[in-house]
């Protein structure tokens, strides 16, 4: 190499171009764009800042072993494109314009596939997806719609599946349904979403998220601009005391079940809770993610149906059937009724029609009960599995939160602790695990994540078969063991 290009603006001394030698060895049609490319992803991930400058074409096509028309070309390409700047007598750089994708470790698919046993919380077993029933109704529905049927839908959701969503949340949820007031979307994400984005609208830059909490609430309100203020919680449900005194008129709470301890929200806090929100003239953001499973008593209904005016329902498939299918609903008081509908239209113009009239009929036709009634018989086995291999090898663990969902939260003894060495020990022994301390915001004062340098794990176990259930228990107690014996 004999080139290298040089900032200006900085340190001079990039030798970048090593990077565009595997271009070089593409076969020669294809060279030129392959060239192109691997110069455009140099500029995109930041190897090239903005200001490096390019050696001459003749200088880079003597380096790369290229004829010096292929340069040219490159260099013109991505001039035309932004990613380079020329001058008359000043040669090529790389522009200003673009910026380098900042990549952050999303948690969004936290299932580790080369785990040896894996406990992290949030998915249902997808193996239990209804395939059959599912593309027999795929099959009738294509034959069934009519061309006009494919047209925009309406941004509320098909009249059909609003119908259909009324009477089964109705029937499972105890919630006051309208299909009027049903907005459908591509789940409790877009819900969230599109609510930020309505109160930001509304001049609300903030509203209260429970402390422990799902990180997705934060993430998805700030992404429409609205900030999160961590409230803890009581062995009621979100503490009143913080609540009140923080001055937020909107609170994110998932009371059926909550979102990691497990809590269900006791009768009474749930008066006092839409109390407050009548009093600050705010509104309950009920986030109903696992609320179709409860296992030793009837469902917990749901908070909306205390007050439909001051409570924002949503709910999805997520934990039902996939959450791939990306499908859910909303049920907005009729304050926020329009806003909310409006935002929909310009966020997608609707949500896709065939997924919409598939789940309809899956609905009207008793499959997704059927589907809910196999996954509960399923998760409520496989519960009581864990619970019991947890019993005969972690002795004196304390269980919470078990009554309802697709995890539980197991307060290991302390000889266990502390927290991140039994981590450590985990992770070396290929154990994909949470604890309670992984989905505490920033906020102090709230107890319900547990006593200092105590274990307390999230373990989730819907996505696990029994047998892989007990193998990852055992696991789980020889590496706590050979941890503890080294
Ligand atoms: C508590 C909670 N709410 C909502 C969501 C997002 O759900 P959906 O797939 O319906 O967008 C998640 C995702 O894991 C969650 O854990």
């Amino acid at each position: 190499m004999t080139s290298s290009g040089t900032n200006p603006g900085g340190p001079a001394g990039v030798a970048a171009w090593e990077l565009l030698l595997p271009a070089v060895s593409a076969p020669a049609r294809a060279r030129g764009r392959a060239l192109q490319e691997a110069l455009r992803q140099a500029v995109r991930s930041g190897r090239l800042a903005p200001g490096t400058r390019l050696p001459s074409s003749r200088d880079l096509a003597a380096d790369l072993g290229v004829s010096r028309g292929l340069v040219t070309e490159a260099y013109e390409q991505l001039t035309a494109e932004g990613y380079l700047r020329s001058g008359r007598g000043a040669g090529t750089w790389v522009g200003g314009a673009v910026r380098a994708a900042r990549t952050r470790a999303l948690d969004l698919a936290p299932r580790s596939l080369d785990a040896r046993a894996d406990f992290v919380p949030g998915t249902p077993d997808l193996s239990l997806f209804p395939r059959a029933a599912w593309g027999a109704a795929h099959r009738s529905l294509l034959a069934d719609l009519a061309h006009h049927d494919l047209g925009y839908p309406d941004p509320r959701g098909l009249p059909r599946l609003r119908t259909a969503l009324a009477g089964l949340l109705t029937r499972r949820r105890g919630v006051v349904a309208d299909p009027e007031r049903i907005v459908v979307v591509s789940g409790v994400a877009q819900a969230s979403t599109l609510l930020g984005s309505v109160l930001h609208a509304r001049g609300i830059r903030a509203v209260g998220v429970e402390d422990p909490g799902s990180p997705q609430h934060g993430d998805l309100y700030g992404s429409a601009g609205v900030g999160t203020v961590p409230l803890p919680l009581d062995d009621e449900g979100p503490a009143m005391g913080p609540l009140r005194r923080s001055g937020v008129r909107a609170l994110v709470t998932t009371p059926a079940h909550q979102f990691p301890t497990g809590l269900a929200c006791s009768a009474r806090r749930r008066a006092e809770l839409l109390d407050w929100a009548r009093r600050v003239d705010g509104f309950l953001f009920e986030d109903d993610y696992d609320g179709d499973f409860r296992y030793d008593r009837a469902p917990v209904g749901a908070l909306q149906g205390l007050d439909p005016e001051r409570v924002v329902y949503a709910g999805s498939v997520s934990k039902s059937l996939a959450p791939g299918l990306r499908l859910g609903w909303l049920l907005v008081p009729e304050a926020l009724a329009g806003e909310v509908v409006e935002r929909k239209r310009t966020m997608d113009l609707g949500h896709p029609i065939v997924d919409q009239a598939l789940f309809a009929r899956f609905v009207e036709r008793g499959d997704y009960d059927r589907q809910l009634r196999r996954c509960q018989r399923a998760y409520r086995e496989r519960r009581d599995v864990l619970a019991a291999a947890l019993a005969e090898h972690f002795p004196g663990t304390r269980l919470t939160g078990i009554a309802a969902g697709l995890h539980l939260i197991a307060d290991l003894p302390a000889r266990h602790g502390p927290e991140e060495r039994f981590l450590a020990r985990m992770s070396a022994a290929g154990v994909a695990v949470r604890t309670l301390t992984a989905y505490r915001h920033t906020c102090v004062g709230g107890d319900a994540a547990g006593g200092e340098g105590g274990v307390r794990l999230v373990l989730g176990y819907a996505h696990l078969p029994p047998a892989r259930i007990r193998a990852g228990v055992r696991l789980m107690a020889e590496a706590a063991r050979d941890g503890r014996s080294s």
